[in-house]
């Protein structure tokens, strides 16, 4: 039993990312089930909720109840998964539940999710072209996707969030080499984390 207790784990070890607490998938394939399957049923427990409330400052915990619990979730997931690496610096840990705090707005449907990744990746020069905040619901879908990071730094600095909170949340769809020089470990870790959750 213990052979192939072994055997499975050594078999799965390179399709999941072996440091993610959710166990997220590598494959590129797999790991868009795996994120659409967690964004319709993952869901904050009373116990993270209650530990979340307890980390957030008062204002920052009503802004994370603006979230679609979906969302509220993903920010969970990256939170987790920054605890798990030994994360302690609040900054980004705060940045882990909230950086997505943007898309509130916009309460995107799966579909909208699903579509807004093929078009990103099957027009990575196009797409941006085709956002409109107040256009039809695909078009809103590419907005948020555009100006999230954006919305959500201003969300932020409205509620006194601490400055660099409020950078890494603008920049976390900025890439790594975009930003100034001190901004960079904690923005590799943050950016990490959000892609495996
Ligand atoms: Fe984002
Ligand atoms: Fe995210």
């Amino acid at each position: 039993m213990r052979v192939v207790s072994a055997g499975l784990q050594a078999f799965f070890r390179g399709w999941i990312h072996p440091d993610n607490p959710y166990r997220a998938p590598r494959h590129p394939v797999l790991y868009r089930i795996w994120q659409a399957f967690m964004t319709v049923t993952h869901r904050p427990t009373e116990e993270d909720l209650a530990q979340i409330r307890a980390f957030l400052p008062p204002r920052l915990w009503d802004l994370f109840l603006q979230m679609p619990p979906a969302e509220q979730a993903h920010g969970l997931r990256v939170w987790r998964a920054l605890q798990a690496w030994g994360v302690q610096d609040r900054d980004m840990l705060m940045a882990g539940l909230l950086h997505d705090v943007g898309k509130s707005r916009f309460r995107l449907r799966l579909w909208e999710r699903t579509l807004v990744v093929l078009l990103v990746k099957g027009f990575p020069h196009r797409w941006k072209e085709w956002a409109r905040a107040n256009g039809p619901r695909w078009r809103r879908a590419l907005a948020a996707t555009l100006e999230h990071p954006h919305q959500g730094a201003e969300m932020l600095a409205r509620h006194g969030a601490p400055p660099r909170v409020v950078m890494l949340t603008r920049y976390h769809h900025t890439p790594i080499e975009a930003l100034p020089e001190d901004l960079r470990p904690a923005m590799t870790l943050l950016k990490k984390a959000d892609r495996q959750a």
